[in-house]
């Protein structure tokens, strides 16, 4: 392929599909999906589905399917190449070099090696003589020896040299330094340590590379952080805070917050399962790296206006990659650090009892926005929440909230519940009926729609794609399968690639999802597969039984064929010799 498939990579995660395909086709939300009229067939009801958590989009009334690539490559009339080119002018996305991979990969590498280094450095340095102020620092804040640890906190001491002079005679250059966004460069060509007399808090990425560096002055001087810039290795909103840590946490959910320190507060109060947006607007990348590990996360930003703010846009994005979402605002402190530090790991614990559901916040931020004693108020608040509660997928929710809203307005509980049915309009309730129904029922035929796909062993077929379903949902079940299954037992050499490449990805640590597989197919490929991980009727439990069954099914039709297969000849003689014993 001519396109880096790091590339591609970088498309598919910045070419939202919600978005995408909404500059074709009119969505509307259902439930955790979107649906609208399927542009690839006439129809009058909507019957084509988008999935924002999955990324893939599926027709249920023509079949056609795939990721956002697959997407464009049908509706522009574009080849794989040409398509992934229109995704990035898009997105404004400079198209990268052909030969640029290899070199781009060891620049990568290069610069991950420098900033553990610097890392060591940072954290060493705190250790020494020279960080006792910093350690004087930390330790007013709170900070064990062992959290000191556990995040890797360090010392950038006061020094234009001390970071880039230690890391030059490790035989790191002063380009590297300077790219990796560790040092500045002067106007003689020399360069100068960027962080200097702060305390640095590395960011990590979910692999445990060090990607970037956040550093915070000793005292009230300004700014107050600095940070990476973004690099060849760290995107800002691609990545969270100590998600490296919280991956591992045995709580339901993640907690999100906004600072460094807050984090490192909840953590050392054992909440192992908070992590931080940095201070940056929250983004879909980021909502759907909290996806491929937990669907309810609790929001617990700032409580000053801002924070605010920010809540109600991060619980929109969370929303829309179907994340569950929960709001949770400390009372009498700014932020969640200082909660802790007035209330303790049980004050905070008995606030996470109960933390406000996401929609009761965004109705009260809506409420609050109106003076409900005037009347034209009234009825923009009226119509603003109708619209909010109307989207809610919960009948017992909506009824609830509709509830709210008589109380709050005066006018009868009927009358609001329906004007919220009315918004919700009858189209939308069909079509979900549709998708259910759909859902539920067996995958029905047993060929591929498409003839060039067609299976010549059905019975093998089926359970290869029940392996799919199964492996691409859960992976836990990779290496389990791997140890059962190579490529050539599959009957199907589509569905044989496929799974090679959800092993490739998993031997090279890479995530796997079905948008990270459908994207690099052809069409007719990728609209089979996603066709099949949309419809497939996974058993509600003994998942790892049909898995075992199915796999069973594959070797067993493998060996017929390899025995039916066999010389002919060769088959008699070992049969002459069998009965000549
Ligand atoms: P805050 O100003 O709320 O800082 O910014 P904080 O986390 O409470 O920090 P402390 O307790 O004063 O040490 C929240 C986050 O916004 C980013 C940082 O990531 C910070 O943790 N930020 C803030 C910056 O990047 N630069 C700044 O100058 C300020
Ligand atoms: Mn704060």
């Amino acid at each position: 392929m001519a396109i880096p498939e790091s590339f591609v990579q970088t498309i598919i995660d910045r070419a939202d599909i919600v978005d995408v395909v909404s500059r074709y086709v009119k969505l509307r939300k259902s439930g955790a999906n979107y649906f609208g009229l399927c542009p690839f067939h006439g129809e009058k009801t909507p019957s084509f589905s988008v999935s924002p958590d999955k990324q893939i989009f599926h027709c249920f009334g023509c079949s056609e399917g795939g990721g956002v690539i697959s997407f464009i490559m049908k509706i522009e009339s574009l080849n794989f190449q040409e398509a992934v080119k229109f995704l990035a002018d898009m997105y404004g996305l400079e198209m990268p070099e052909n030969d640029a991979d290899d070199e781009g990969r060891r620049r990568r590498e290069r610069m991950l090696a420098l900033n553990k280094e610097a890392a060591r450095f940072f954290h060493a340095t705190l250790n020494s003589e020279i960080g006792m102020g910093a350690m004087e620092y930390f330790r007013n804040r709170g900070l064990s020896n062992r959290t000191i640890t556990n995040f890797g906190l360090g010392f950038a001491p006061e020094s234009w040299d001390a970071l880039t002079g230690a890391m030059l005679r490790k035989g790191f250059t002063k380009t590297e330094l300077s790219d990796a966004g560790l040092a500045s460069k002067n106007k003689s060509g020399g360069i100068y340590d960027r962080f200097r007399n702060r305390v640095m808090f590395p960011i990590i990425d979910v692999r445990g590379n060090v990607i970037a560096f956040g550093g915070r002055v000793l005292d009230d001087s300004l700014p107050k952080y600095i940070n990476s810039s973004d690099t060849l290795v760290y995107n800002k909103s691609r990545n969270l805070f100590a998600i490296n840590i919280a991956k591992k946490t045995k709580r339901k959910n993640f907690i999100l917050a906004e600072g460094y320190m807050d984090v490192i507060a909840l953590h050392q109060a054992g909440f192992d399962n908070a992590i931080a947006s940095l201070g940056t607007a929250f983004t879909p990348e980021q909502a759907r790296l909290i996806a491929r590990f937990k669907d309810e996360v609790v929001i617990c930003y700032d409580s000053d206006e801002a924070g605010q703010k920010a809540t109600a846009r991060a619980m929109e994005i969370l929303q829309k990659n179907a994340i569950n979402v929960r709001v949770l605002k400390v009372p009498n402190a700014k932020d969640p650090d200082e909660f802790i530090k007035k209330n303790g790991a049980v004050g905070f614990e008995k606030l996470l009892e109960k933390p406000q559901v996401g929609n009761e916040y965004r109705l009260s931020v809506i409420k609050n926005k109106h003076n409900l004693d005037i009347d034209e108020e009234k009825i923009a608040y009226m119509k603003e929440a109708i619209n909010y509660v109307a989207g809610i997928y919960s009948d017992v929710e909506r009824e609830i909230y509709a509830r709210n809203i008589a109380a709050d307005t005066g006018v009868s509980a009927a009358a609001v519940i329906k004007e919220i049915e009315k918004t919700r309009n009858s189209k939308g309730r069909r079509d979900r009926k549709a998708y259910e129904k759909d859902a539920a029922s067996p995958v029905k035929n047993s060929q591929p729609k498409s003839r060039e796909l067609k299976y010549e062993n059905v019975r093998s077929a089926k359970c290869e794609e029940g392996v799919l379903a199964i492996i691409l949902k859960n992976d836990e079940f990779i290496p389990k399968t791997m140890e059962k299954l190579t490529s050539e037992m599959f009957s199907s050499d589509f569905l044989g690639k496929i799974y090679e490449t959800i092993v490739g990805k998993y031997n090279e640590h890479e995530s796997i999802s079905l948008h990270g597989i459908v994207n690099f197919l052809e069409p007719v490929e990728s609209a089979h597969i996603t066709s099949l991980c949309t419809t497939y009727r996974y058993p509600a439990n003994g998942l790892e039984n049909a898995l075992d069954d199915c796999i069973d099914t594959i070797r067993t039709e493998y060996i017929k064929r390899n025995s039916e297969e066999q010389d002919p000849m060769l088959e008699l003689i070992r049969k002459k010799k069998e009965w000549g014993k």
